[in-house]
This record gives structure tokens, C-alpha cells and sequence, in this order.
């Protein structure tokens, strides 16, 4: 049989196959290795150069042209195979699928997010530190002295272990960073702060702050208040004014309360001052050449002002009526 017509019988039988199985025999009898095509293969070496060649070269070619016809019907084939077994199932594979639900952040870490990237983007490194902490970091190093009435200031949730306590804010994370880092250097540090206090729309156990902290040679509180209207510019994507009231904190010298003008209100968003010489004795730094702004925001309080949320107890209890809007 010549080349043409075994193709052409082929393609013919190829064609009305109706079995997975049958196809399986069609390829051994063209494809495999005794297949028709590999008997011409075999007959080759009793031609001449010339037609060796040639016919070689279409066998070849026809071989190809085969497989592809025969993996073509397999895929149509096993389609069908599947559309019934569908069918008999009783799969109504036209029904429209069930939509996988995608999750998201929680709004408090979308903020939080926004916010380092807003100070990523002005210089400032984001740092961490833990949330179990002792005396001497959260109080001591802090220029806050035992038995001091500004201890009270904070209310502690206490461990069993003695001595150790749930940080009251993320400002002994300045000590952490200055006792391993020299400066100059800006970094800001987000983290959850425990107070042991009742709750109400305002107060939480649990809630977050971003504490800041820049050192270097020449550092004023003009400084603090540029990168505060260029942070709050960018937070609420708009000019916020921005008010300095002097403030009490024993880690700052002077301090200061900062306020942001919203909706024709002043509303009260951190505590700031110059870092007080005692606190970088505590870490080891010499406070005669070094000097630098410190400051804590509450995450809640933005976060809440940005998306008028009324309760800062909804971040916490969970409930999908409240997150899903985010
Ligand atoms: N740690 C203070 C608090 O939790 C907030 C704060 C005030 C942090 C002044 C500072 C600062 O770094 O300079 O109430």
C-alpha cells in the first residue's frame, strides 16, 4: 500500500471511532512499533539513497499527521466520556458554580499597612517588639520611677510570673532598638498594648499603637510636626491641620498632645515630645550627642476617625456584619 492511501484509510478509520479503545488499537496498528508505519520504516533499508530519503521523509510526516489525529479524537472523545458520566450523575453542569468566598485583611491591618507604608516611604524603618515585657522596659527605662504616681497612668495587666506584665504601650520598644542601634535613625514601631481597664465605646483591653522615634544631631520638634502633616496628608488623602498643646510624659521632654482638625473638631491622635536625657541613659547612648522626637498614636483612633466607626469594640469581637464592609 502506498503512503497516500494508508493515510487516507487512516484518517477514515480515525474518524469513526466511537471507543477510547478502538483508538487504542488504531495507534497500534499505525503508531506502534509494529505498527504499519514502523514496517515501512524496517523496508527502507532495501531502497535506493535516493528513495530512502524521500520516502523516509514522508513516513515521517504521515506518522506525525496520524498521532495528532489520534490524540485530537482522544481529547473528544474523553470530553464526551465525562459530559456523560455528568449527566448520569445528575451533575447540571450548566448551573452557574458556587463562588468561592475571598477573605481579607482585617481593617485595623489594612491601616496599619497604609500606615508603615506612608513613613516607609518617608525613611522610617518599621520595627517590632514584645508584647510581654518587664518592669524596667516598660516603666524604669522610661524614666518612669517605681512608686511614681505616673505609673498610674497605665493600667497594668500583670502576670503570674513575677515582675513581668503585658506592655502598656509600645514605648519600650525605644529602649529595645536603641540598646542594639546607633543613631541617626527613624523608625516607627506598630503593636498591640494591653490596659487593664473596663470597656466601653472608647476603651478596649487590647488595642494599637504606632509608637515613632527619630534621633540624630540636630533634631526639633519642628521636625516631628513636618512628617506629621505630610503622614496625616497622606492618611486621610487630604491637608489635615495639625495643633501642639504641651502634654505630660515622663519619656519626653518637653511633651506635647497632638490634635488634628476634622470635621470642625479637634480631635486629640497622639502623644509626642523630645526623648528625655534619662531614656537614652537607660539604653546606653549618651543623651549630650544625641537628641530626637518620640512619639505614640492610637491605630484604633485613626482608623476609627477614617472610617467613622463609633466603637472601637467592633475591631475585636469578630463580627462579620462589621469586617465584611471593609
Ligand atoms: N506611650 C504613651 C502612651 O501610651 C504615648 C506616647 C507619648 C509615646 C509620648 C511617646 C511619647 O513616644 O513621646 O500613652
Amino acid at each position: 500500500m502506498d503512503l497516500k492511501s494508508l493515510k487516507i484509510k487512516a484518517q477514515e478509520k480515525i474518524q469513526k471511532t466511537k471507543e477510547l479503545k478502538d483508538l487504542d488499537s488504531l495507534w497500534r496498528e499505525y503508531i506502534g512499533k509494529k505498527g504499519k508505519i514502523s514496517k515501512i520504516f524496517n523496508a527502507l533499508k532495501d531502497l535506493s539513497e535516493e528513495e530512502r530519503r524521500k520516502i523516509g521523509k514522508q513516513a515521517n510526516e504521515i506518522k506525525e499527521q496520524i498521532r495528532h489525529l489520534i490524540e485530537e479524537k482522544r481529547k473528544e472523545l474523553l470530553e464526551k466520556e465525562t459530559s456523560k458520566q455528568e449527566m448520569e450523575s445528575g451533575i447540571d453542569v450548566t448551573l452557574p458554580g458556587k463562588k468561592i468566598e475571598g477573605g481579607h485583611l482585617h481593617p485595623l491591618t489594612q491601616v496599619l499597612e497604609r500606615i508603615e507604608e506612608i513613613f516607609g516611604k518617608m525613611g522610617f524603618s518599621i520595627v517590632e517588639g514584645p508584647d510581654i515585657e518587664n518592669e524596667w522596659y516598660n516603666f524604669d527605662a522610661l524614666n518612669i520611677p517605681k512608686d511614681h504616681p505616673a505609673r498610674d497612668l497605665w493600667d497594668t495587666l500583670w502576670l503570674k510570673i513575677p515582675k513581668l506584665l503585658l506592655r502598656t504601650h509600645t514605648s519600650p520598644v525605644q529602649i529595645h532598638y536603641m540598646e542594639k542601634n546607633n543613631p541617626p535613625f527613624r523608625i516607627v514601631v506598630p503593636g498591640r498594648v494591653f490596659r487593664y481597664e473596663a470597656t466601653d465605646f472608647s476603651h478596649e483591653i487590647q488595642f494599637y499603637q504606632l509608637e515613632g522615634l527619630m534621633v540624630d544631631k540636630d533634631i526639633s520638634l519642628a521636625n516631628l510636626k513636618a512628617i506629621l502633616i505630610q503622614f496625616f496628608k497622606n492618611f486621610f488623602g487630604r491637608e489635615v491641620k495639625i495643633r501642639f498643646r504641651p502634654g505630660y510624659f515622663p519619656f519626653t521632654e518637653p511633651s506635647i498632645e497632638a490634635d488634628i482638625r476634622l470635621n470642625r473638631k479637634w480631635m486629640e491622635v497622639l502623644g509626642a515630645g523630645m526623648v528625655h536625657p534619662n531614656v537614652f541613659k537607660a539604653a546606653r547612648l549618651n543623651p549630650h550627642n544625641w537628641q530626637g522626637f518620640a512619639f505614640g498614636m492610637g491605630v484604633d483612633r485613626l482608623a476609627m476617625l477614617k472610617y467613622k466607626i463609633n466603637d472601637i469594640r467592633l475591631f475585636y469581637n469578630g463580627d462579620l456584619r462589621f469586617l465584611e464592609q471593609f
